[in-house]
């Protein structure tokens, strides 16, 4: 889910001037979809199997109008249409679209960018974003549109990678001269893009922020937290990654719940 084990900056060089058009970062996921579609999706991932899909699919209950942002190639998005009759999946990717449309699941497909959603407002009373924002530049774009988009009582439920124990940076350390092993801890009040190395030759841009950036801009725009879930790494994960053994009660995944307020402000 988190791509490896430590997060490895290569470059914090701006990797965001255009390439063919679109965002350096989004051109990346363009060509590396087949590495994020073999290792992460479909059943690969022990953290999407045994985490991340139960605990979205416990917050979808009694949705009714689905959008999943930057839904990659619609894992998310067909969980949501086993229970939800009307689901939407959209991604700039046209790889990662066109093998969510490929494997079918009752999910309706869309390629576009969450900053800019082709939907009238108040039109879903769930959207949920999956290990997105973190390669998004312009947060403040998509936070609008999702507020824009969500019915009054409707529900963002969000993941990321944790921003506070995954800051670039982070990861467990053996020190050998004073005989201790800790979490190293990366600045984690500075927002900064990365481009990380997360696969041999898989180069993909991450945008780090603070989780009150996070907290604040959706408060700033009426959505507001009621659940905050940071569970502890799988035992599918840790029986793949032996050297996150020691670290096991380091949370990977932060996951949010934030609703629309609907009532009348005091
Ligand atoms: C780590 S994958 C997660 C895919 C999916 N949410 C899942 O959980 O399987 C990140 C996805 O974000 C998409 N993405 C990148 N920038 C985006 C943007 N500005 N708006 C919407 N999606 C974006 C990428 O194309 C990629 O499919």
């Amino acid at each position: 889910m988190a791509h490896n084990t430590e997060r490895r900056p290569v470059s914090s060089e701006e990797p965001w001037e255009a390439r063919d058009g679109i965002g350096a970062g989004r051109a990346a996921w363009e060509e590396h979809a087949s590495w994020w579609q073999e290792n992460f999706t479909a059943g690969a991932d022990p953290e999407y199997e045994e985490q991340i899909l139960p605990l979205f699919a416990s917050h979808l209950e009694g949705a009714q109008r689905v959008l999943d942002v930057g839904t990659g190639e619609g894992q998310m998005a067909r969980l949501a249409a086993e229970s939800c009759p009307m689901v939407v999946g959209m991604d700039p990717s046209a790889a990662q679209v066109g093998l969510g449309a490929a494997r079918g699941g009752g999910v309706h497909y869309l390629r576009a960018d969450g900053a800019h959603c082709p939907f009238a407002s108040e039109s879903f009373d769930a959207v949920t974003i999956c290990l997105v924002l973190e390669h998004v530049l312009d947060l403040e774009a998509v936070l609008d549109e999702v507020a824009r988009i969500l019915a009054p009582g409707g529900r963002l439920l969000l993941a990321l990678n944790h921003p506070l124990l995954q800051t670039p940076g982070s990861g467990w350390i053996d020190d050998h001269i004073l005989e201790e092993q800790y979490w190293r801890i990366g600045p984690y009040l500075q927002e900064q893009v990365t481009t990380e190395e997360v696969s041999k030759g898989i180069f993909l841009t991450f945008v780090h922020r603070p989780l009150s950036i996070y907290v604040n801009g959706l408060a700033r725009r009426g959505l507001y937290v009621t659940a905050l879930e940071e569970p502890a790494p799988p035992p599918g994960f840790l029986a793949l990654a032996h050297e996150y053994e020691q670290a096991a009660s380091i949370p990977r995944l932060a996951f949010v719940r934030a609703e629309k307020f609907s009532g009348t402000p005091c």
